[in-house]
């Protein structure tokens, strides 16, 4: 019975760990002009120059995080002179994190996580770099998980000055943005080193998210597994949220949901039920990055109705007793990671206020309690 269910012809997938989310593909298209764009910031640094300051912007599921890990891989492969390393500041989110990482892509282990200073490990990176004749490319992805720890300006300021410390450092920045509206809140002195060539990724087009997920399904599923009208359905419902990301997992799990039926063929049935989850991926996606308190403050404006800053701090502060600009700190946070809504109220008797708000309260609620 048992080896009944598990048997691998009940299967729809074909190669399964395509419809993972942190799977890089092996096509990667409609990105080309943004590919070229990258090429064009990384280039010096194969001739030992220092490569353009670059920013990526586009929202969530627009293909940078794949195109900066596809770029890497080709200089990986060509070029032994660039030391490209990818850091997901949603995980490594503070300075000391950060450089721990680029010296353990440098020396291949991880420097201890006490007793040696920040000082040290930087000194270390900088020395490799001379002594090789090294240039380091340091992609700072989705860089806005350091904007409230104000960790950002340490970081940038740190590498893109490295040279007038030490004249021979080569080091250049990708940052990674998934904000447009985002004004960067950099200091001045770091702004004025951070001056960084712009790539926008926009969302991908109707046609675009049509074959990029044929393709995807093409590798990933056994022949005729999703009738075409189907797939007509899942690319309308990327379209709608903007994120890749959803028609991806929607594959994933409408797949299982087929072979649960123990059905060879996904039914709209199969993609309806999915959609609920697929839909919060991203919600839950970034409530995951959250700590206790920006969760405490995420629920406050979840649980109410659209609120003003001031009264909603009220309520937080009576939580938590922490300062109004650790508060407005997270307000930004959770409003650079589309978990809120933010906007200011037409000019009335008391000024200009911000008003805040969610959009899905209860996928939100939900992502707060799992
Ligand atoms: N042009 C593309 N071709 C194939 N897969 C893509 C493409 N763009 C994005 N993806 C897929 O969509 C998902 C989200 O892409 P990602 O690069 O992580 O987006 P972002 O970093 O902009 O949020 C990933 O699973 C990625 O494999
Ligand atoms: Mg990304």
């Amino acid at each position: 019975m048992l080896g009944n269910v598990l048997s691998w012809d009940q299967t729809v997938f074909k190669n399964g760990e395509m419809f993972e989310l942190d799977y890089v593909p092996e096509h990667f298209r409609h990105r080309e002009s943004q590919i070229e764009e990258l090429m064009f910031s990384i280039r010096p640094a194969m001739k030992g120059m220092r490569p353009v300051n670059t920013l990526c912007l586009g929202p969530p599921g627009t293909g940078k995080t794949t195109a900066i890990l596809k770029i890497f891989e080709e200089i990986e492969k060509h070029t032994a002179s660039v030391i490209p390393v990818h850091i997901n500041c949603q995980v490594n989110n503070t300075k000391y994190e950060i450089f721990s990482r680029i010296f353990q892509k440098i020396y291949g282990f991880t420097p201890p996580s006490s007793g040696v200073s920040f000082k040290k490990i930087f000194e270390k990176i900088v020395k490799y770099l001379i002594e090789k004749e090294k240039v380091l490319v340091v992609a700072l992805d989705d860089i806005n998980y350091l904007f409230y720890e104000s960790e950002v300006n340490d970081v940038l300021y740190t590498l893109l000055r490295a040279h007038e410390v030490q004249p021979k450092a080569r080091i250049g920045v990708i940052g990674v943005l998934s904000d447009i509206k985002m004004q960067y809140q950099l200091d001045p002195r770091v702004a004025s080193v951070f001056l960084p060539r712009e790539i926008l990724f926009l969302p991908y087009t109707q046609d675009e998210i049509h074959d990029i997920l044929s393709n995807r399904i093409q590798y990933g599923f056994f022949p005729g597994v999703i009738p075409e009208d189907i797939l007509d359905k899942i690319v309308e419902y990327v379209e709608s949220s903007g994120d890749l990301r959803v028609g991806i997992d929607l594959l994933k799990k409408a797949g299982l949901n087929a072979e649960r039926r123990a059905s060879k063929c996904i039914s709209q049935e199969d993609v309806n039920e999915a959609y609920e989850s697929s839909r919060s991926v991203h919600i839950q996606h970034a409530i995951s990055s959250l700590g206790d308190e920006e969760k405490v403050l995420l629920r406050l404006i979840a649980e109410g109705e659209e609120v003003r800053a001031g009264a909603l701090y009220k309520q937080f502060q009576e939580k938590t007793n922490l300062r109004y600009t650790r508060f407005h700190e997270m307000l930004n946070k959770l409003d650079a990671t589309k978990l809120i809504n933010t906007r200011y109220s037409s000019k009335g008797t008391r000024g200009r206020s911000r008003l805040i708000s969610v959009k899905n309260a209860d996928d939100i609620l939900k992502g707060l309690r799992d």
